[in-house]
């Protein structure tokens, strides 16, 4: 027997358990998204609408808590997919949206594309009045963050664009995500995701989280939403295993440790996080960061679950 159920992620990476302050934000997102299903509505708006919240709270790297490139600007990516119909919208490197996964509805609703990117993709939020003045996305918190990563990353040696790997080490916080994934009362399936990339990334880099398989994945079967470092996510083509082996019959808790412990295998741990959904209601989380934050809320239960999972061995 299925249950409505929305699973909300806040990323993984560098989180530790005092970092309750994502909590609150998280549980008005899950809540928002649960309500709509609870109410009869789809799984698709559930993800989006719960999203849109994280994207407005400034508080997680995406939308208007999104993170600057090496250069000082903001560069978005987002990607949102329906698993009962197959139909999928993306977006990436957008400059002057505000909620990035709404201009990727756009383009999945009002286009015969999968995913527009940098100009073209603002031209359409343009159109739509989507787009606001990039500028709003800088702060002046955000500008003396990237200064401290410069600085931080400088007293380790030069700043190399090719050692991401001793920059995480510096700054194991560098990257985030945020991401949805649900089921609704009509057994239709859907993920949602947003991200501002992480911090010194080169203007035009494109991450998994608009790349079918990768960052987002939704089926009749299953749907699942990923964090983490986008190279290794996309190289892993973690979403589309994650829901490949749930199709296979693995369980979803089984299925996302299965993923992330090859992404581990291949390229290390401290860089992957996954959330998946089932058609039954069943859901798996796993990553292979430090910590990651996620909110849950099924049929039956009257407040969502949020939570920082941390694993000690790592
Ligand atoms: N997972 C977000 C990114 O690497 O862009």
């Amino acid at each position: 027997m299925s249950r409505h159920v929305i699973v909300v992620h806040g990323g993984a990476g560098g989180f530790s358990k005092r970092d309750e302050k994502y909590l609150e934000i998280l549980s008005e997102a899950t809540a928002k998204g649960f309500n709509i299903i609870e109410r009869g509505g789809s799984a698709l708006d559930a993800v989006v609408e719960a999203v849109v919240v994280l994207e407005n709270s400034g508080k997680f790297n995406a939308g208007l808590g999104s993170c600057l490139t090496l250069d000082g600007i903001v560069e978005m990516d987002a990607g949102v997919m329906d698993g009962s119909t197959g139909r999928v919208g993306c977006v990436g490197a957008v400059r002057c949206v505000k909620n990035p996964i709404i201009l990727a509805r756009k383009v999945m609703e009002l286009t015969d594309h999968i995913l527009l990117v940098g100009e073209g993709a603002e031209m359409l939020a343009k159109c739509l009045g989507l787009n606001i003045d990039p500028s709003l996305l800088l702060t002046e918190e955000k500008l003396s963050r990237l200064s401290d990563i410069k600085e931080k990353i400088r007293k380790q040696g030069s700043l190399r664009l090719k050692k991401l790997d001793k920059i995480r080490e510096v700054c194991p916080d560098l990257y985030g995500t945020v991401g949805a994934v649900a089921l609704d009362r009509a057994g239709n399936l859907a993920t949602a995701t947003s991200t501002g990339g992480y911090w010194l990334k080169l203007r035009g880099r494109v991450g998994d989280t608009p790349i079918i398989g990768a960052g987002i994945y939704a089926d009749k079967t299953s749907a699942a939403s990923a964090t983490g470092m986008g190279e290794v996510i996309m190289k892993t083509l973690l979403c589309f295993r994650v829901c490949q082996f749930i199709e296979w019959g693995v369980s979803p808790q089984k299925a996302a440790e299965a993923g992330i412990s090859i992404a581990t295998k291949r390229y290390g741990s401290g860089n992957a996080g996954v959330i998946v959904v089932d058609r039954n209601g069943d859901i798996g989380i796993a990553f292979n960061t430090r910590g990651m934050a996620i909110a849950y809320m099924y049929e039956g239960m009257d407040r969502p679950i949020a939570e920082i999972r941390i694993r000690e061995d790592i």
